[in-house]
């Protein structure tokens, strides 16, 4: 993913130094989770994690990735069993020394993730024992899964071939134990509106971490509800992840279009994974953005992370509420090579 141009972020460093700092406590370090077709050495994905880092100076990023080759780390997020890829992202996060713990051996972070990331990050909080994560954010992921597959870029012949696999295919183990989106591909029972009986059974991933199954696994309540934030964006022109109100945890009805929001639905009344806990206590936070899928302002991502990640204890945001009004000025859409924009 190509986010950002680099001399608007040139300009925001400028800027930013001139900022008075705590220096007496040092930020969370962060875990970054690219989307589908990514890879994790890509410039954007760093470009974003620099931002982060003059916002907050100091931050740590973590790149996440299954392969240290960043070419196999894109193929596996078409490819692989996602509860493998969680795991194995749970252990290489505690060989990091970088990524300290504490007392306990507990490594505290935030955590960003963009697209199917962000799903996958949701995972590793409930899953990974040994990580605490206090916010949580997602741009346009998939909580409530994708009720069609995406469309693949003309010369995306890994994409088409995982879309091909999946084609009629879905709900067989062959295909949940290796194509990834498939393992967040939810259909509706259009008798009950509620979960299939195909989803529920064969899900390999979604299913499990939503809790949808009558054997509820409670540790995964117990880490959501600690969370101190859960933040989650939708683009509101979002036209990739069908549908976009996913992003939300939202269950959208594909022939009235109409759409159940979270608050209403069996998973956080019966608080299946612990979103009304954390709603309760202030920390369940629903945001939109502008534009199309993955179409991230500058701004946008200046302002949350200001307000959202960094030292543990008294945000800075209003000193980077300051300081990026008159920086992004400048900010140059066109220069964004957007080019895997279509892509989970
Ligand atoms: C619940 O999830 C945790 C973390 O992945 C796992 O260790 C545990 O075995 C699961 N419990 C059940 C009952 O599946
Ligand atoms: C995915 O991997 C897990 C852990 O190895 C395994 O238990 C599960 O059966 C695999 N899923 C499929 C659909 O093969
Ligand atoms: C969608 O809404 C229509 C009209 O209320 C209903 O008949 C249909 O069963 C619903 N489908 C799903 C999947 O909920
Ligand atoms: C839909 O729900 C009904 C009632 O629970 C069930 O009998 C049927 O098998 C379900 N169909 C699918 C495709 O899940
Ligand atoms: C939309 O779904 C909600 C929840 O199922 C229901 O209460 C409401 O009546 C529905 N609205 C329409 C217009 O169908």
């Amino acid at each position: 993913m190509q986010l950002l141009s680099l001399p608007a972020v040139l300009s925001f460093l400028a800027f930013t130094t001139a900022l008075p700092t705590d220096t007496s406590s040092k930020p969370l370090p962060l875990l970054v989770w690219h989307g589908l077709g990514d890879r994790y050495d890509a410039n954007g994905l760093h470009t974003v994690g620099k931002l982060a880092n003059k916002v907050h100076p100091g931050t740590y990023v973590y790149y996440i990735r299954l392969d240290e080759d960043g070419s196999s780390d894109r193929s596996a997020s078409f490819f692989g069993n996602v509860t493998e890829q969680v795991a194995q992202v749970c252990e290489d996060i505690k060989q990091d020394p970088k990524l300290e713990k504490d007392a306990d051996g507990v490594i505290r972070a935030d955590a960003l993730g963009f697209s199917q990331g962000g799903q996958f990050l949701r995972g590793l909080v409930e899953r990974c024992d040994g990580l605490s994560v206090r916010t949580l954010m997602t741009f346009g992921s998939q909580h409530n899964g994708i009720a069609e597959f995406q469309v693949c870029g003309s010369y995306d012949f890994v994409c088409k071939g995982a879309v091909a696999l999946v084609k009629g295919n879905a709900w067989t183990d062959y295909v949940q134990n290796k194509v990834v989106p498939a393992q967040y591909y939810r259909t509706l029972n259009e008798t009950t509106g509620t979960a299939s009986d195909e989803y529920l059974e064969h899900s390999n991933f979604l299913a499990d971490i939503n809790n949808e199954r009558e054997l509820k696994n409670v540790s995964y309540a117990a880490k959501i509800s600690k969370l101190e934030n859960f933040v989650m964006y939708l683009f509101d022109e979002d036209k990739t992840v069908i549908p976009k109100e996913s992003g939300w945890f939202a269950e959208v009805n594909a022939t009235t279009g109409n759409v159940t929001l979270l608050r209403d639905r069996p998973i956080y009344k019966e608080d299946w994974i612990g979103l009304k806990k954390l709603d309760k206590k202030g920390g369940l936070v629903f945001k939109t953005t502008p534009g199309g899928h993955m179409d991230l302002k500058e701004k946008v991502l200046a302002e949350t992370f200001g307000e959202y990640f960094g030292p543990p204890g008294k945000s800075t945001v209003q000193q980077v509420l300051g300081a990026v009004e008159n920086v992004f000025i400048e900010w140059d859409q066109e220069k964004l090579l957007d080019e895997p924009k279509g892509s989970l």
